[in-house]
């Protein structure tokens, strides 16, 4: 599949479902489960799952593929795959990988849900997972050993540890293991796996891709046509496709991502700035802040540093819970990615589901704030932030 021009040109442009019977500029809902079969039309759409017509929605469905394909365009991919949750996106491909008897290496540092999927569901069908630091994890400092795939998260949820793909890919390319990335804080704007050398990319679309807090979306796109057909397979028995009229609306969202992640990125930038020189604030994790210990491998794998960042505050988690009780502008909430600014404190939403010892292992204190920047005017947000760090 060839691509045309630039980011913002593709995230406009490609995919896009266009009839020239109906002479429509934007794709149309394919509100419809099932389709004409067999359908001897010799001018019929192919569904690129089947390779012939459409049949049946939970295989494929043309908004739901111009979606697909408009992705695609944005990670460089030939192959992508929309999935109705990112954990459906995440739950499919590593199943996909794996078979009873499999094992896994992955980071210590994971988003709260992926975690317990690794560490509570998967071995009850006998695939284990080895948990490294993701020190180690850049480091290389671990002995591959049959592993059927490596899973990382390419920025950490809500740490702000980067994971160097370059090394990491080269290595596992080197052992011939599948290396899959969820990418999600990055965005396609910020961070192309695939060119980097990665074998699947992952996105919970629900955030940056649809970007407006409306949509619940997973997206992959794999390397090869080998491991599309995998997921594709999986996708199909596991059931959790995409539905098209989300689709639309996803479809309608990443048009501006390229123009949201411009801002998103100025705007943590500012926010991060802020905090650090703040003397309520014992700490800001955010990898474009020059002192972060991240910074030299944020540039390396990032062409921007994203609209995610977390901080602690004196007075820990009481410190903490004042602060979002005066916040005015960020909604207090899970989620994350939107126009709109969100703060929520780990504990209580993404890393919830996770022991306490285990949460400080992965270095989430229990008065950590995770700030995800909209698109709002910084200088507000910074204003807001500041008041509300008086009551700390
Ligand atoms: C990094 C990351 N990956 C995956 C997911 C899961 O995505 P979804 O909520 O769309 O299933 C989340 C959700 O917060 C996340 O933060």
């Amino acid at each position: 599949m060839v691509h045309y021009g630039g980011f913002n040109t593709r995230a406009v442009h490609s995919g896009e479902l266009r009839d020239s019977r109906f002479g429509n500029v934007v794709t149309p809902i394919f509100e419809t489960t099932t389709f004409l079969h067999p359908n001897d039309d010799n001018a019929a759409y192919i569904d690129a799952t089947r390779g012939s017509p459409y049949l049946y929605t939970r295989w494929g469905n043309p908004t739901i593929q111009a979606l697909e394909e408009k992705y695609s365009a944005l990670e460089n991919s030939n192959h992508a795959l929309a999935f109705s949750s990112g954990m459906g996106a995440i739950t499919s491909t590593v199943l996909s990988l794996t078979s009873s008897g499999s094992r896994i290496l992955s980071l210590n540092e994971l988003y709260g849900q992926a975690h317990g999927f690794f560490s509570e569901e998967l071995p009850r069908y006998q695939i284990r997972t080895d948990f490294v630091p993701i020190d180690e994890i850049n480091s290389l400092n671990f002995k591959l050993k049959d592993y059927a795939a490596v899973y990382v998260e390419s920025i950490t949820n809500p740490t702000m540890k980067v994971t160097d793909l370059v090394e990491l890919s080269k290595f596992c390319n080197e052992n011939n293991t599948p290396l899959v990335v969820d990418a999600t804080f990055a965005s396609p704007y910020n961070q192309k796996p695939l060119d980097l050398g990665c074998s699947v990319v992952i996105h919970s679309g629900t955030k940056y891709l649809s970007g407006h807090s409306d949509v619940t979306l997973g997206m992959v796109a794999a390397s090869s046509a080998e491991l599309h057909n995998r997921i594709l397979r999986m996708r199909t028995t596991l059931g959790p496709t995409m539905d098209p009229l989300q689709s639309y609306l996803a479809l309608r969202g990443i048009k501006t991502l390229g123009l949201r992640m411009e801002k998103h990125n100025r705007v943590a930038l500012e926010v991060a700035k802020f905090l650090s020189q703040h003397k309520k604030v014992t700490g800001t994790f955010y990898p474009g802040l020059p002192d972060s210990k991240y910074h030299n491998i944020a540039k390396k794998v990032l062409t921007g540093f994203g609209g995610m960042l977390s901080f602690e505050v004196t007075g820990g988690l009481d410190g903490a819970k004042r602060l979002l009780k005066h916040i005015k502008i960020a909604s207090v909430a899970a989620s994350l990615g939107g126009v709109d600014s969100l703060v929520s404190l780990p504990l209580e939403t993404s890393h919830a589901n996770i022991q306490r010892a285990e949460r400080l292992k992965m270095g989430i204190n229990d008065g950590l704030v995770r700030f995800s920047c909209g698109i709002e005017d910084p200088e507000d947000l910074i204003l807001d932030i500041e008041s509300a760090l008086a009551f700390v």
